[in-house]
């Protein structure tokens, strides 16, 4: 989480939780920690106890959701605190207010903020400006939010530890695969992407993913079918992400040969499965056999939105 320093702009120690890349070791435990031990409590049927009460998640949203609208303001209901959920139509971020105004506004009135929003830099700008926690909830650049869901769910799969496994990405080095990467490096998990030439992972974010993680394995390939020989889990996302509209003539053409399907769950090893952050296009980079077959564990992955969000909003407001 990042520790804002700028004592004009923000509180020094409200922390933010942009990109995987800026929480702390400590802080991605226990975010894990709280995750798994509120979704025992739940699953044994015992209430969570209500250590957000009085607290309200102010959150807002320039792009439509579901998981991630659903996983924060229900994990913000089962903490015992609030949400209030604003879309770009009522608040008209950067057009009707500024993104500090809102922030500034914001601060007096919540506990924290949680955005979605197109431009990353926008949540740099209310970051700079909040005296309360801002959370990303998936922006251009990243969606750090997703990757805590899909490290909890693969140590579901392997165990704590995920030293030594490989989790391949097979499709657009977007924002889902920036955050996995870099989860997949803080954890000890080799990464692979394996995508067309022109939609490889920026060489400047694989430095950034090597500086910060000395050693890892990263991969990037064109060949999806090699890629996944060694795979525990393979990864797939849309082709054409929220923004990307209108590249999606020019994208579904690249992406041929990037579905992940019977053919090229063949080359991988038997036992690995497979995530995909959701909304699915199926038929398109999964097909329907993959999606409901054994080794899928896209259902219980979305499920652990709702847990990883809650150990999130611990870590940041509790
Ligand atoms: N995976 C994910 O973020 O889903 P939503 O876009 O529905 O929130
Ligand atoms: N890469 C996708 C993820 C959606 C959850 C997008 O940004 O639209």
């Amino acid at each position: 989480m990042t520790h804002t320093t700028t004592t004009s702009k923000a509180t020094i120690g409200t922390r933010h939780f942009l990109s995987v890349r800026e929480a702390s070791d400590t802080d991605l435990g226990r975010v894990f920690d709280t995750a798994f031990s509120l979704r025992d409590e739940r699953n044994a049927g015992k209430p969570n106890a209500p250590i957000l009460a009085g607290k309200t998640l102010g959150m807002f949203f320039e792009k439509p959701s579901l998981r991630t609208r659903v996983s924060f303001e229900q994990g913000m209901i089962e903490l015992g605190g609030h949400a209030i959920v604003l879309g770009q139509d009522e608040v008209g971020l950067g057009k009707r207010e500024s993104v500090a105004d809102f922030t500034r506004v914001m601060n007096g009135m919540v506990h924290g903020i949680a955005a979605r929003v197109y431009k990353h830099a926008h949540l740099v700008e209310m970051a700079e400006h909040a005296t309360v926690p801002v959370i990303n909830m998936l922006s251009d650049l990243a969606h750090p939010a997703q990757a805590l869901a899909d490290a909890m769910t693969l140590m579901d799969e392997f165990g704590r530890d995920l030293s030594g496994k490989h989790v391949v990405f097979v499709g657009d080095g977007n924002n889902v695969a920036r955050s996995l990467a870099m989860v997949c490096g803080r954890l000890g998990a080799a990464f692979t992407l394996a995508s067309p030439p022109d939609y490889a992972l920026e060489q400047a974010f694989a430095d950034r993913v090597m500086a910060q993680c000395p050693g890892m394995d990263l991969t990037m390939t064109h060949d999806p079918k090699q890629a996944v020989r060694y795979a525990d889990a393979v990864y797939a996302d849309t082709f054409v992400s929220m923004g990307d509209e209108h590249e999606h003539d020019d994208r579904h053409a690249a992406f041929q040969g990037f579905q992940v399907n019977d053919e090229l769950m063949s080359c991988a090893p038997d036992h690995a499965i497979v995530m995909h952050c959701l909304p699915a296009h199926r038929r398109e980079e999964i097909t329907d056999e993959i999606m409901d077959g054994p080794r899928s564990r896209v259902f219980p992955q979305s499920h652990n939105r709702l847990h990883a969000q809650k150990g999130l909003l611990a870590v940041l407001m509790g």
